[in-house]
């Protein structure tokens, strides 16, 4: 499939937009500062918190996941049997006491924090995919 072209410079703090890239939902969130702060706190709850995992990006391979550090690309896909993840921007709930935000998985409660990582104690294996993009210029991303 060809690439797709992503406009990233309307999108708010806090906002997730999808795009289809071969037949899959892409994720495009922008983080603000405090998500960004949090996510280093959280290493020690998650299974692979510095993305080791050999089939990762190189750019996804830092406390990020991503090219800039306020834009998380990555494809919703949860990486147990395949759902789609739930984004909560505010709030998981009760379910996850002390994380403000990330994904939650509905079919059988896997959680991944704001940069994808998955937590330890549920069913996924991995870290949400991020899949291969870069910068055409600040404002637009390729996917692809
Ligand atoms: Fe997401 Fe099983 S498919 S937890």
């Amino acid at each position: 499939g060809a690439p797709v072209k992503v406009d990233v410079s309307k999108i708010e703090p806090g906002q997730l937009i999808r795009v289809e890239w071969r037949g899959k939902p892409v994720w495009v969130v922008r983080r603000n500062q405090a998500t960004l702060d949090s996510l280093a706190k959280l290493d020690d709850q998650l299974r692979d918190p510095h993305s080791d995992e050999p089939q990762q990006p190189e750019y996804a391979q830092n406390e990020y996941r991503s090219i800039k550090p306020e834009l998380l690309v990555t494809v919703g896909i949860c990486t147990h049997l395949g759902c789609s993840p739930t984004y909560l921007p505010d709030s998981f709930g009760e379910q996850v006491k002390g994380v403000t935000s990330g994904f939650f998985c509905p079919c059988h409660g896997s959680k991944f924090d704001m940069a994808g990582r998955v937590f330890k104690s549920v069913p996924a294996p991995l870290n949400l995919v991020i899949p291969p993009y870069h910068y055409v210029n600040d404002a637009t991303i390729l996917v692809g």
